[in-house]
């Protein structure tokens, strides 16, 4: 039966990941995948992520399984800790997945059930996953003016102007905070505009939140998606615990589907659980457990946000120290828009073919459409790097 199967190309950052890893030099830099990683270039274990498994050790009586929802209580406070109090909890319906790749794919899921005519609209660029997965389940598509090469910002006005031809029904992506693959986001005027069209337009918002804490800071990032869940009748959210709990490979996540009334978040609780039971059965459920433990100890919250602050505050550092040294070394403010953009990522605005050159000869690994990731930037090397892209 194999020989029916054609070659399977792993995604763009998949595939640089492997360059990278595969990249005999010494002084390579990866500036690839979305992985936080510290001044030493380690990713670590948070400290409170270590004390909450150490707890889970101890305490842990069983492995046998938990909900075909996950954790409820989990579930819970990921709802608080991106909603806040903004949606009545009966019209909530959540289920942990397998991080947010997980919730992404679940919830596309829910949408083929529930709508299968529904056109998702997503911006033009998204994370390169986005597009795979609809594409994967046969979801039509369509994508709108995002960002503005010229400035390194949002073009809101040509963003407004695609999204006219949406459909009452249709779905519209976005990314909840620094977005990815730009690191150009949304003010929170804009996000009231937005709000403004999907209710008088019957779209219906499904939000990526894969970087709360990264941009603006916990509360900041998460106030235009408040706003929004407050005001419209309907809406899907996937969240991750990948970056801000630093919890990549232990797949934590969750999908939450906002409805009009209890009664039919009853419904498409029933259904998330469904969903949840044909692609994987039971989530896992250890990072879910950590996590919990987290956000219900406030000793351990408090030195967990802690830990994100300085994280985030660390790569608006790096963003300023790279805007600055790209001047020096490009006699230009063309770069400036690195300062700016928040979040792990900012895309340069270099062709592939600069990116190719940056890689062969100078070892820099950034992803093909020249995303950059911030946290892999080198304190004590900028102006190297910014040599190396003003040479290329
Ligand atoms: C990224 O965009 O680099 C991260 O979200 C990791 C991934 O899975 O692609």
């Amino acid at each position: 039966m194999f020989e029916t199967l054609k070659p399977s190309p792993p995604d763009k950052i998949i595939e640089l990941l492997e360059m990278f890893r595969a990249d005999p030099r010494q002084e390579k830099l990866d500036l690839g995948v979305g992985v936080y990683k510290d001044a030493s270039g380690a990713t670590p274990v948070l400290r409170a992520v270590k004390a909450a498994e150490r707890r889970l050790l101890e305490t842990q009586g069983t492995k046998s399984y938990v909900g075909i929802l996950g954790d409820l209580g989990f579930v819970a406070a990921m709802a608080r800790l991106a909603l806040g109090d903004a949606v009545p909890a009966d019209r909530l319906a959540g289920a942990q997945t397998p991080g947010g790749t997980g919730a992404i794919r679940q919830i596309c899921e829910l949408i083929k059930r529930a709508s299968p005519g529904a056109t998702v609209w997503h911006s033009d660029p998204t994370w390169p996953n986005h597009p795979a997965i609809l594409g994967y389940l046969g979801i039509p598509t369509r994508t709108h003016r995002y960002f503005d090469p010229a400035t390194g910002g949002v073009d809101f006005a040509g963003m407004m102007a695609d999204l006219v031809a949406m459909k009452p029904g249709d779905v519209l992506l976005l990314h909840g905070c620094c977005h990815n693959p730009t690191g150009a986001n949304l003010t929170l005027d804009e996000w009231r505009e937005v709000t403004d069209f999907v209710v008088k337009a019957g779209v219906v918002p499904f939000v990526d939140l894969a970087y709360q804490g990264f941009g603006d800071g916990l509360e900041a990032d998460v106030a235009g998606l408040r706003h929004m869940a407050a005001a419209v009748p309907e809406m899907l959210l996937a969240v991750s615990c990948s970056k801000n709990f630093g919890l990549y490979r232990d797949r934590v996540g969750a999908a939450f589907a906002l409805s009009e009334t209890a009664e039919r978040a009853a419904i498409t609780k029933a259904n998330l659980a469904s969903l949840n039971r044909l692609n994987f059965s039971f989530p896992p459920d250890h990072g879910a457990k950590v996590v919990s433990i987290i956000l219900d100890d406030p000793a351990l919250k408090a030195d967990w946000q802690a830990e994100l602050e300085a994280m985030r505050s660390g790569m608006l550092e790096l963003r300023t120290g790279l805007a600055d040294a790209l001047r020096r070394a490009t006699n230009s403010d063309r770069f400036d828009f690195v300062a700016v953009h928040r979040g792990m990522f900012s895309r340069l605005g270099l062709t592939p073919e600069q990116v190719r050159k940056l890689r062969d000869d100078f070892g820099v690994y950034v992803v093909g459409d020249s995303r950059i990731n911030v946290a892999g930037v080198p304190a004590q090397g900028l102006d190297k790097l910014a040599a190396a892209i003003a040479a290329v």
